[in-house]
């Protein structure tokens, strides 16, 4: 039975449905947390808290003093011990056209320089599964886990033991004494088929798609369960080894067949950006036949030496790239909108679906990003919408269905004014530096909005942050029910309250063992790296790899918090410091500004620091003769591009910098620098050429050039 949208609620059906939705809520956080058995999927859940604020906003009197709004809902529970990878597992980058395809190659051939020659790639079919890290020790499987975040995954070796394309001991010979293999554990499409029929002949829940099968078939506690999934493993990387087995991917492909491992026999190795285009051809009419999904073709650049010097982008290779098959489409009906506050407070409409499936998923809820976007696809409720859904991006509302709109049509959608959580903020539109409004909508609430303090807070602990052992999710949420978290500081002082901490021995679940663990993981983090602190404070606009450049631009916490504070005032000179770092520009500085003159959240990081040895920013090396120095590269160069200069600067410790100031100690001005020449100039600063500068970091060329 479809529900009523909530803006068709009388209320008293507003009443009742929210009595309905705390208990089935709460319904479904016990099955979560306490029997480890889901009933309904993550986005019905999130819907029905969504639904649950969405009734609240309109009828703020009916709020319930246990409503689910005031706690949160969290992840999965730690069933599985937790593996460091030694190597992190990345992921890839996206191409979703034949342009973006030969820009890869293009950008490659300009990385490293090479005019002529076409490049080899191979071209490997993307498998739509879950990766897996096999750790091979003199020969043996010793450790399997997941990916996780990339950083830490689930030690699953038990069940990856299962998988008959996975060998116990590896075949052959040449194999280095510790390698860790990688690849795709995926379930085919008969498979598939056969699982689901059983489920729904024993009366069970069915799985939406071969993924989620085969996610489902590795992360079950009873290897037995799994042993009975006629799960496949295809390798096609690896993580830590102790020795070079191969000079190229494609040569590694041959010998983790030669190991014993199943690779893909679609795999081709091809030449310059022809060559992708044409693999690409060749997969997509592959694809129906194959009997398992697979979601694209992934490029790699073969020589591994080149790959070396190609490096990372934080997470994403620059060797490699995913050229995706087009997003698959459907069509639905929009039941209703409703708003989603985020960490920041930037309040999202969203759309409520009838369900559909697209892409193998049923989507029940899209985002429809903001009130303009709205307006110019003139979305109504009640309108038939064209949904699309590439791989694992969240589905998108492509637009209206014109001819299905009903008669008479209903009225174009308006943005509620105030904020869904039960303060009812009123919402503001943000606006630039120069006073233009923007499309975001906030709620000016901050840490007074239940929401936005929650949101802060999970950012805070989450495994890129934080990454407290023995506060998760559930943890916090129950600390934050209780009252005793209601900010980051309040975590650190929760460790030393021994008052509290009696208190938190009687509560269920908790013993002196479990105790003693939580107050030992806090206790690790308080020494935390400034790079770390700084991505932990959820400004927006730092992530992992701003909060990186930061830290290492001002290396200490007190120098980073009185240039914020310095920012906050617009001090022209701290602006003009924080501008001159690499990567950052108006964004960041506006997000900084705002963040750091909200005197709560000064106060809120200054209680934070106070409890905390924040470690200075990773001290680049300083046995170089650029160690320190601030760099600005300028004008062509000719040995090498910008961002390998770039790179091997980092690499000796040196900054580089974008722009030009009296903070610059070296300028390298190749054919045609222009302005940043001549600001060199006023300001006295060295200026070397290319070959200069080879020589003075080490990478001179032989010495009858230059
Ligand atoms: S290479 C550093 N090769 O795609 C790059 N990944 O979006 C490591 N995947 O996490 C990945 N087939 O789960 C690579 N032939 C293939 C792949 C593949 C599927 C998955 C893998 C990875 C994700 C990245």
């Amino acid at each position: 039975m479809p529900e009523i949208p909530v803006s068709d609620l009388t209320e008293a059906e507003a009443a009742e449905e929210l009595t309905r939705l705390a208990d089935a809520i709460a319904a479904h956080d016990l099955a979560y947390h306490q029997a480890d058995a889901p009933v309904i999927s993550d986005a019905e859940y999130d819907a029905l808290r969504q639904r649950n604020a969405g009734i609240e906003a309109r009828f703020p009197h009916l709020v319930r003093e246990n409503s689910p709004s005031f706690r949160v809902g969290s992840v999965r529970s730690d069933q599985f011990s937790a593996v460091e990878h030694g190597v992190p597992m990345l992921s890839l980058d996206n191409a979703f056209s034949d342009a973006e395809a030969e820009e890869f190659d293009a950008r490659i051939r300009r990385f490293l320089r090479l005019d002529e020659s076409a490049i080899a790639y191979t071209a490997e079919p993307k498998i739509d599964g879950l990766s897996a890290s096999l750790r091979y020790e003199g020969g043996v499987l010793v450790r399997g886990a997941t990916r996780g975040d990339g950083r830490v995954g689930e030690d699953v070796t038990a069940n990856l033991l299962t998988i008959s394309d996975i060998p116990r001991r590896l075949a052959g010979e040449g194999w280095p004494d510790v390698v860790e293999v990688r690849g795709e554990v995926y379930l085919s499409h008969a498979a598939f088929a056969e699982l689901n029929a059983q489920a729904e002949a024993a009366g069970q829940k069915t799985y939406a798609n071969p993924r989620n099968a085969a996610a489902g078939s590795l992360r079950q506690i009873d290897p037995r369960i799994t042993a009975t999934r006629p799960l496949g493993f295809f390798a096609y990387a690896w993580g830590e080894v102790s020795a070079p087995f191969a000079p190229a991917q494609w040569e590694a492909l041959a010998q983790l067949k030669a190991w014993g491992f199943a690779t893909t026999p679609q795999s081709r190795r091809v030449e310059g950006a022809e060559g992708l285009l044409e693999a690409y051809r060749e997969m997509e009419a592959a694809r129906p036949h194959l009997g398992f999904d697979i979601d694209g073709v992934v490029y790699k650049v073969d020589r591994l030496d080149w790959q070396q010097r190609l490096g990372f982008v934080t997470r994403t290779p620059r060797w490699a790239i995913a050229r995706k098959f087009p997003a698959e489409q459907a069509r639905t009906v929009l039941m209703a909108i409703d708003l989603q506050v985020g960490r920041t407070g930037a309040v999202t409409p969203v759309a409520r679906l009838t369900p559909v499936t697209v892409g193998g998923v049923v989507v029940e809820n899209a985002t429809l990003h903001n009130a303009d976007e709205i307006a110019r696809k003139d979305i109504r409720v009640g309108d038939t919408v064209i949904l699309q859904r590439a791989g694992d991006v969240i589905p998108q509302i492509v637009g209206v269905v014109a001819s299905e709109r009903p008669d008479p049509p209903p009225p174009p959608f308006e943005f509620p004014g105030t904020c869904p959580c039960p303060l009812a903020t009123p919402l503001v539109r943000e606006t630039t530096a120069s006073g233009a409004e923007t499309v975001v909508r906030r709620c000016s609430g901050e840490f007074a909005c239940p929401f936005q303090r929650i949101e802060h807070l999970r950012h805070f602990v989450s495994r890129r942050a934080y990454d407290i052992e023995g506060l998760g999710e559930k943890q916090l949420a129950a600390f934050f029910d209780l009252g005793w978290v209601r900010e980051p500081a309040d975590i650190f002082r929760l460790a030393r309250n021994i008052a509290r901490l009696d208190e938190l021995r009687t509560l269920d679940g908790y013993g002196e063992t479990s105790v003693a663990n939580l107050v030992a993981g806090i206790e690790a983090r308080r020494a935390i790296p400034l790079d770390r602190f700084i991505f932990g404070l959820g400004i927006r606009h730092i992530g992992e790899t701003t909060a990186m450049v930061l830290a290492r631009g001002y290396g200490s916490a007190p120098a980073f918090l009185s240039a914020m504070d310095r920012v906050a005032e617009r001090d022209p000179e701290a602006m003009e410091e924080l501008d001159a770092l690499d990567q950052v520009g108006g964004a960041v500085i506006e997000a900084a500004a705002a963040y750091f003159g909200e005197a709560h959240n000064r106060r809120i990081v200054s209680e934070l620091a106070a409890e905390l040895t924040i470690r200075d920013a990773e001290a680049p090396r300083s046995d170089t003769a650029v160690a320190g120095k601030t760099v600005v590269f300028t004008g062509a160069l000719e040995r090498m591009t910008r961002d390998e200069a770039k790179a091997r600067a980092e690499a000796l410790g040196a900054k580089v910098a974008g722009s030009v100031s009296k903070k610059t100690d070296i300028v390298v001005a190749g054919p045609g620098a222009g302005s940043k020449l001549k600001t060199a100039a006023e300001l006295g600063l060295t200026v070397l050429t290319e070959v200069e500068w080879l020589e003075m970091i080490g990478d001179a060329p032989s010495s009858e050039e230059g």
